[in-house]
């Protein structure tokens, strides 16, 4: 009896130990220890953080190394010459409203990794290069869409009886289950390409997935690496993905790449976060329900936690971070300082009431604790010093809302990101 209780609990994956957390986890703001948030307008030398050119030239990189350091880790400096190959386009999607394109990006100098491949639908007749929503997908490019021509992904998916993936691959049946969450008539109605790409053609998002990704094809030692304090995990890989996607994106005649806006829900959330603060060419930023190790505020004891999070998927992060999961006040950064990164762009943050796992308060804090950075170009973050009610977006440069509802990207949260592009990017 032991055993075989021993044995279940050896072969609970990540996902199913963070599952059986949800329950146990605090949900009681007045059980939350008090916190002191580190300094985010104080440089390492102890100065003040006064104008632009401190953050931007002294402040900025110095947080930007810490979430290195102690976060998410080191992207790797070079990984060669990047190729593009236009698989198949189709001028008549969307019942004629979109092009469809899809584009396999490889490495040229590294020709074991199998490569990516975007998806990329672009409004017909716009009349204008078009902004761009660049986001990953959990299922696949025929999880996103519901057209049958696109081909289904043949690479190893979490199990999941509900989405049809069988012996962890999608199947016929999976066509589509992404897709209310990718309203793509909607996006494309009102004058936004997409492009996306399945986060596991970087890696596998298990454990051991490394060893059959791209981090291992670009580590020297390859499946026997032994990952180091600051070196990368799987969400800094995932966000590389999202880079590239930029870098084509900026070969594509058909897209405005000065109007490309990061997206990503939950642990893909955590990933638009940190592409966004890696790579400025992303001109908007948007976390969906990121939660611990995204938007939400570290230091707070509610929902997921640094422990619970670095337990259940150690390989998302850099080693370093695991030493902070039972004593969160020791890292060097909080969240707030993640959403500070992404300014003086905007970034866009939105919860969902029913997700208390993902901490909608605290992820709300980060972006009120990130508006000094805001303010110094004379931006106004959210404009409200207190959580909003329920479905009332609120926010200029920073916008925020929470909606009803679970853990999950609905029409009511694209509505608002739609809303939230076309303000900005008309500026
Ligand atoms: C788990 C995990 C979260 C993550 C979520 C998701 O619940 O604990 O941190 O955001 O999965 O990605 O769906």
């Amino acid at each position: 009896m032991r055993k075989s209780l021993l044995l279940t609990l050896m072969l609970l994956t990540g996902e199913d130990w963070a599952e059986a957390q949800k329950s146990k986890a605090n949900y009681d703001e007045t059980k939350i220890a008090p916190y002191t948030l580190p300094e985010l307008m104080v440089t390492a030398d102890g100065t003040k953080v006064s104008t632009v050119e401190d953050w931007k030239s002294k402040r900025r990189p110095e947080v930007l190394e810490l979430f290195k350091d102690h976060v998410y880790g080191r992207t790797p400096a070079d990984w060669g010459q990047v190729k593009f190959e236009t698989l198949a386009v189709k001028k008549d999607a969307l019942g004629g409203k979109a092009t469809r394109k899809l584009i396999q990006i490889t490495l040229a100098d590294h020709p074991g990794w199998k490569g990516m491949e975007v998806m990329l639908y672009v409004p017909n007749g716009l009349g204008h290069p078009a902004p761009c929503f660049v986001g990953p997908s959990f299922g696949g490019n025929h999880a996103v869409s519901t057209e049958k021509d696109v081909p289904l992904s043949t690479r190893w998916m979490r199990p999941n009886k509900e989405k049809f993936i069988v012996d962890n691959r999608a199947t016929e049946k999976s066509r589509g289950n992404e897709s209310s969450r990718w309203p793509l008539e909607m996006i494309i109605g009102q004058g936004f390409a997409v492009a996306t790409y399945y986060y596991g053609d970087i890696e596998p998002d298990q454990a051991e997935g490394w060893k059959d990704g791209l981090r291992a094809v670009l580590s020297k030692d390859g499946a026997n690496t032994e990952w180091k304090d600051g070196d990368w995990g799987a969400i800094g890989a995932w966000a590389w993905g999202l880079s590239r996607i930029a870098d084509y994106l900026e070969t594509e005649g058909d897209i405005d790449a000065k109007k490309l806006a990061v997206i990503g829900h939950s642990r893909l959330g955590k990933t638009s976060l940190w592409a966004g603060a890696q790579d400025i060419r992303f001109g908007i930023v948007i976390s969906n329900n990121s939660g611990e190790g995204g938007a939400a505020t570290m230091r707070r004891n509610f929902g997921e936690t640094t422990a619970i999070i670095t337990k259940s998927f150690p390989h998302w992060f850099t080693k370093t971070y695991s030493s902070y999961s039972d004593n969160a006040a020791a890292c060097p950064v909080d969240q707030h300082m993640l959403i500070a990164l992404a300014a003086p762009r905007p970034v866009y943050i939105a919860s969902a009431v029913g997700d208390e796992w993902a901490d909608p308060k605290g992820e709300f804090l980060s972006g009120l604790n990130a508006e000094p950075v805001y303010e110094l170009y004379g931006k106004q973050g959210y404009g409200v010093s207190a959580q909003p009610a329920i479905d009332t977006p609120v926010g200029d440069a920073i916008g925020y809302h929470v909606r009803t509802g679970k853990h999950d990207v609905t029409d009511y949260d694209w509505e608002q990101y739609l809303k939230f592009a076309k303000r900005h990017f008309s500026k």
